[in-house]
């Protein structure tokens, strides 16, 4: 039987549809992790760094909220969603291990850190680490895909040995829609806290319009 093509206007309002609302409601479901790792694997290997929210200001701010509970220096600490470890610069804990699902900036965490441990995989995987301290800052947001992010949650409450510190954001910056459809998205976090139990959150400090340092603790 003969398919009888639509119009070219046709085609074109549909395909604008789909488009319009990918953007607006996004497609997590249709993310892998993998995805996800390609992007940071080919930002990293074409030069770029973890971002502005691990320098500067941002980065002092993180600090001062993250020791208002805690010395690192004399914690363990797991860090997940490591990124280049500008983070870290002229910090130390008593042991370190960090993750990150980009093999091109884990290779260069070692050299910048080699008595430090780094596991280069997927923090929704199942991975054999604690930490005192468990850090998950400007990650959480990067995650496209929703089974991935609660895979991750759920990791981090099992992981943490005594404190979490997730920074990510209370509102969306993308305004009605959630995602830009291609490497951020907002969820409140606030909505998953099933999902990092029995940890109880123990206070949510605001950054900015829409970044917050949230702080939890196992009982
Ligand atoms: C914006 S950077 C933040 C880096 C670091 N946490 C900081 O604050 O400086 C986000 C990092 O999370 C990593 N990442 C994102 N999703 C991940 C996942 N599912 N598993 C492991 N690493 C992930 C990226 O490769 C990237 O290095």
């Amino acid at each position: 039987m003969n398919k009888r093509k639509e119009p070219w206007v046709v085609r074109s309002f549909f395909r604008a549809v789909r488009k319009a609302k990918k953007i607006l409601f996004g497609r997590s479901e249709r993310w892998h992790w993998s995805t996800d790792r390609e992007y940071w694997e080919s930002h990293y290997s074409s030069g770029g760094a973890s971002g502005e929210g691990s320098v500067g200001d941002s980065r002092e701010a993180k600090w001062r909220f993250i020791s208002e509970y805690v010395d690192v220096r004399d914690k363990t600490v797991l860090d997940v969603g490591c990124g280049d470890l500008s983070f870290w610069e002229g910090k130390d804990c008593r042991s370190y291990t960090g993750i990150d699902f980009s093999e091109s900036v884990v290779e260069k965490d070692r050299t910048i850190r080699p008595s430090w441990r780094f596991i280069a995989g997927d923090a929704s995987a199942d991975h054999h680490v604690s930490g005192q301290v468990v850090l998950c800052l400007d990650m959480l947001f990067h995650i496209m895909s929703d089974d991935s992010y609660r895979r991750v949650l759920a990791n981090l409450a099992h992981w943490t040995e005594e404190w979490l510190f997730i920074f990510t954001w209370f509102r969306s910056p993308f305004g009605r829609r959630a995602t830009d459809g291609r490497y951020q998205y907002y969820r409140p976090l606030l909505e998953s806290l099933d999902v990092l139990a029995p940890l109880t959150l123990v206070r949510t400090r605001q950054y900015d319009s829409i970044g917050a340092l949230y702080v939890f603790k196992r009982p």
